[in-house]
């Protein structure tokens, strides 16, 4: 799997993505709003081993993406895809973020998953990630007060839809009504 977008390039991760994923999972501030605690190098190593294994699987259930730009890692992009539903994940470096490249990221991969359900869940506190669903015209289809214990505090929970091919199907019923 590769994309090209206009200021990106998506491609498959190779066991060579360690160091610079490693950068990224092990930030405190990326790992904030997510289930997992900044990671060790040995449990990024296993990450990646388990990414890279996915890759071979028939059909295809996991799906992770590294993304570049002008060539250096800058975040991933990830889905779990399972009775035709998508659960999305992303994560980008500090310095990438607040420039539109998740967003540009996420539009095009999401693309690459066919005829399903796409859905991102979230913790409200985190800003970017329900604006990241809001600019990708997802909508708010639950929040949930206290709905899992996660690192030592319950956390409400925000769910966002969308059908991979919304707009695709719009503008094709647009064109037919006029
Ligand atoms: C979630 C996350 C990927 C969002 O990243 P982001 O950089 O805010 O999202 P985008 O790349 O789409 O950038 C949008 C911002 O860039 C700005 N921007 C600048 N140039 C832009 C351009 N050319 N095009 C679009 N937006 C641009 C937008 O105005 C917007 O700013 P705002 O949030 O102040 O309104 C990021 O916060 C992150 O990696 N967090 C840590 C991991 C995480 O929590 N993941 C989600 C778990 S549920």
């Amino acid at each position: 799997m590769h994309i090209q977008t206009p200021r990106l390039e998506l491609r498959e991760y190779t066991l060579d993505d360690i160091p610079p994923l490693h950068v990224l999972l092990s930030t405190p501030s990326v790992a904030r709003y997510q289930t997992w605690e900044p990671r060790t190098l040995a449990q990024t190593e296993a990450v990646v081993q388990e990414i890279v294994e996915n890759q071979d699987s028939m059909p295809r259930k996991h799906f992770e993406l590294a993304v570049t730009h002008n060539g250096t890692f800058i975040g991933s992009v990830g889905a779990k895809v399972k009775n035709r539903q998508a659960s999305l994940w992303y994560s980008f470096m500090p310095a990438s973020q607040g420039k539109g490249f998740a967003t540009e990221a996420v539009a095009a991969f999401i693309l690459l998953l066919g005829d399903v359900t796409l859905e991102i869940e979230c913790d409200p506190r985190n800003t970017g990630s329900w604006k990241l669903a809001e600019r990708l015209g997802f909508t708010k289809v639950r929040f949930t007060e206290k709905d899992f214990e996660c690192k030592g505090e319950w956390v409400d929970s925000l769910v966002y839809q969308k059908y991979a091919f919304q707009d695709g199907l719009q503008t094709i019923m647009e064109e037919a009504d006029s």
